[in-house]
């Protein structure tokens, strides 16, 4: 792709492309050193990848929120590996044609880590090979050795607290979490022991503002990526198509609309970056739960 103009807006020239560095986990420590947000986008196919990566996101999140975006799901509990699989590989060679320099994370889906440490690493691997550089998976106290049996194995991992879509029954519903002490006291211990186990990322969702910066200054190797979670954390992370104002369902309170003003993609995902960078996105006003 050559500087085309698209409905998805002009990317650069793929010389432009070119002189870009790929993301990798050091340059993603040095961000934080430096006091750089992170800025993360889901994607599920190869345009938007391309995209998103145009427009400056250091992370795309081949997220199993497709369940809903593309599949049509009321849950994320119905996607398969095979399904994740398929879109890794697509947001991976969107990226390739354009020399994109984004840092890929593959969701591993419900149940396909959940057995046991060896099986999260059966499935860690389907990812990894359709050229993921990190896998992402949910949950607290029960997660750390499955994580540092990936890590151990060369696997970067993603960790995800607070609202966790794939066990939203038992949460009973998408509704705030880490409110009352106990349950801060929990997310506390449970950051610090993905942490130990060599968790790099953890995605706070739908936390208290105040609690996810607290999480944040906590974590030393672990970056904190919020969503519904204030602007005290190291990155943040938004659903593609909730940005975009197409969620075929409810925004969330807390999404902002960058296509709002705008008739270009790119140009709407180069907002949410710059917001991100200098801070005026997530508002914290929407995040005083
Ligand atoms: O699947 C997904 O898109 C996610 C984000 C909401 C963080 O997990």
């Amino acid at each position: 792709m050559t500087n085309a103009a698209s409905p998805y807006g002009t990317l650069p020239p793929a010389s432009d492309m070119a002189s870009r560095k790929p993301i990798s986990l050091p340059r993603l420590n040095d961000m934080r050193a430096r006091g750089d947000k992170i800025a993360m986008i889901t994607a599920y196919d190869a345009t938007f990848a391309a995209v998103a990566d145009a427009a400056g996101v250091e992370c795309i999140l081949v997220g199993d929120s497709l369940g809903m975006v593309c599949q049509g799901l009321h849950s994320t509990a119905g996607v398969s590996l095979e399904t994740m699989r398929y879109h890794t590989e697509s947001v991976v060679r969107g990226l390739r044609r354009v020399q994109g320099t984004a840092w890929v994370i593959g969701d591993l889906p419900f149940g396909t880590y959940h057995e046991s440490p060896e099986q999260a690493l059966r499935s860690a691997m389907v990812l990894m090979q359709a050229g993921a550089h990190m896998v992402k998976l949910e949950g607290g106290d029960w997660t750390p050795d499955t994580v540092h049996f990936l890590v151990q194995r060369g696997i970067p991992v993603c960790a995800h607290l607070g609202l966790t879509p794939q066990t939203v029954h038992a949460l009973g519903g998408y509704r705030v979490q880490g409110r009352e002490p106990a349950a801060a006291a929990q997310l506390h211990k449970d950051a610090l022991a993905l942490q130990q186990a060599g968790a790099s990322m953890v995605v706070l969702e739908m936390v208290p503002a105040t609690l996810s910066s607290e999480l944040t200054q906590a974590l030393s190797t672990c970056h904190t990526i919020g969503i519904g979670a204030g602007n005290g954390t190291a990155g943040q992370v938004l659903v593609l198509h909730d940005m975009l104002g197409i969620n075929l369902g409810k925004n969330p309170k807390f999404v902002r609309n960058f296509m709002s003003g705008t008739d270009s993609v790119l140009d709407a995902l180069s907002r949410y970056v710059a917001a991100v960078k200098d801070g005026s996105f997530p508002d914290n006003a929407l995040h005083a739960w």
